[in-house]
């Protein structure tokens, strides 16, 4: 081993001497757990449900691309590419990054595949981790989840933006997210907006003086970041400056009108926010964030906007696309804050067996009860009948099935209802229906078997 490979700690052998290491999850990741990983499921499987409603089909990527697909499509002066990247160099001297989002991938993955050859537009999502090295706090973590959406090609119908929003609304709403709050904006395009970035750019220059240190460095690299800024004392003076409604060309000032007129057609309630400028350097006209209730500073739940210059950007032909990503830890937060966590999960059936003949009976049983789509635990050594009802109880099980000699050779199984003591006897054939009818009834939306 190179004395290099040494300090990153590849290989190292544990030293008889040196005291016992442990192990912890890198700053700002962190292990979802049963029984939170239930709710991020079943927010996964709506998601699912809901965008398939809409026409999307899922697609998965890489979690690493080059370096410089990021740097093209989300921008050199942008926070996330210059400071919160997982770059490395690989063995070939290219250098790799984690992806802090998917909206760069996509794009890729639609020119490489040749989808434009594809019914236009393309729908497509896709659910997993991003990366950005950023100041842990709640909501905020360096491996976080999106769920994200894009409709790629097709036409800049203001249409297409709003179903897109409507879509994302209507999951929210399926979930029961609380304290939902639709922001829009329109960004201009790269015609009018780089117009509207000089005036603010000499206005910000007039107080510059009275900013701090990241706003005035966002004059000249950044300025539409600046009205972002959340610092009290700034609030005042950037009220005053020039708004981009009046500084759009006619082409996107039409298409903004036509956005919240399509809005307002599906009932989409929503608020115009002039300050909204989105963090990454892709987007043009309409922009939109979402927040929720119970998540403190990092309340945006969702963001997403056109980004119609992208596909030429990444040497494709002029694409129309827009798109959004959920924060999924955030959403689950959310969730969670208003009290929608799912209960822990228990058995159905801990089979409680004494005796190698009713052992043998025991696997078959639990065979059939888990074809039949019930949780079944199958203790792996015999155990005194009251040892095995205090473990089923303590795994929440329902029921204890009591398999013993006298069981086995009758042919008459014993149930037991563990919350209420009560036992019944039933035989092996009649035990897979009682126990799927038992479990409809508790949760209607069980049907398989
Ligand atoms: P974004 O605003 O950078 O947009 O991220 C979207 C959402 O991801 C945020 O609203 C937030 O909920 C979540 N998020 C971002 N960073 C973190 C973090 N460090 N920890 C936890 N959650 C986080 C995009 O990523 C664009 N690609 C969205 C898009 C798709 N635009 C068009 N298509």
């Amino acid at each position: 081993m190179s004395e290099a490979a040494a300090k990153k700690g590849f290989g190292e052998k544990p030293q008889p001497k040196e005291e016992r290491r442990k192990f912890q999850a890198i700053k700002g990741t962190r292990d979802l757990l049963p029984p939170e990983t239930a709710l991020w499921h079943r927010v996964e499987q709506i998601a699912q449900e809901v965008f398939a409603s809409y026409g999307f089909g899922e697609i998965r990527l890489p979690i690493f691309e080059t370096t410089d697909l990021f740097a093209r499509s989300i921008g050199l002066e942008t926070d996330v590419v210059s400071k919160e990247m997982y770059s490395f160099e690989d063995r070939d001297e290219t250098s790799i990054s984690l992806r802090p989002e998917a909206t760069a991938s996509v794009s890729r993955a639609y020119l490489e595949n040749g989808m434009q050859q594809l019914p236009q537009p393309v729908k497509l999502y896709t659910i997993g981790p991003m990366f950005r090295r950023e100041r842990p706090q709640k909501g905020r973590y360096r491996q976080f989840y999106q769920i994200d959406a894009e409709v790629l090609g097709g036409s800049d119908a203001p249409a297409i933006d709003a179903e897109l929003i409507e879509m994302v609304m209507k999951f929210f709403e399926r979930l029961g997210l609380e304290g939902v709050q639709l922001d829009i904006n329109c960004i201009g395009d790269k015609k009018c907006r780089p117009i509207y970035v000089e005036r603010l750019r000499a206005e910000l220059r007039k107080v510059k003086d009275r900013l701090g240190p990241d706003s005035q460095r966002r004059i000249e690299t950044n300025p539409l970041r600046v009205l972002d800024s959340k610092l009290e004392n700034e609030q005042k003076l950037i009220e005053g400056m020039p708004h981009i409604a009046e500084h759009l060309c006619e082409e996107c000032a039409e298409n903004y009108r036509g956005v919240k007129k399509e809005l307002e057609l599906r009932g989409v309630k929503y608020r115009e926010n002039w300050r909204l400028v989105r963090g990454l350097d892709y987007y043009s006209r309409a922009t939109f964030e979402i927040t929720a209730k119970g998540l403190g500073s990092q309340n945006a739940v969702c963001g997403g906007g056109r980004y119609d210059g992208l596909m030429e950007l990444l040497g494709g032909p002029p694409t129309r696309a827009t798109g959004f990503a959920i924060g999924e830890d955030r959403l689950i937060l959310s969730l969670q804050e208003a009290g929608k966590a799912p209960a822990p999960q228990g058995r159905d059936v801990y089979i409680a067996w004494m005796g190698e003949k009713a052992y043998a009976t025991a696997i078959r049983a639990a065979e059939n009860l888990r074809a039949a789509g019930l949780r079944i635990e199958l203790p792996p050594a015999e155990q005194k009948f009251g040892k095995a009802l205090g473990q089923a109880d303590k795994l929440r099980a329902r029921y204890a099935l009591i398999l013993g000699d006298n069981e086995v050779a009758s042919g008459q199984w014993t149930l037991k209802t563990l919350a209420t003591g009560e036992q019944i006897k039933l035989a092996e054939s009649h035990l897979v229906d009682f126990l799927k009818g038992e479990k409809a009834k508790a949760d209607p939306s069980h049907r398989s078997g």
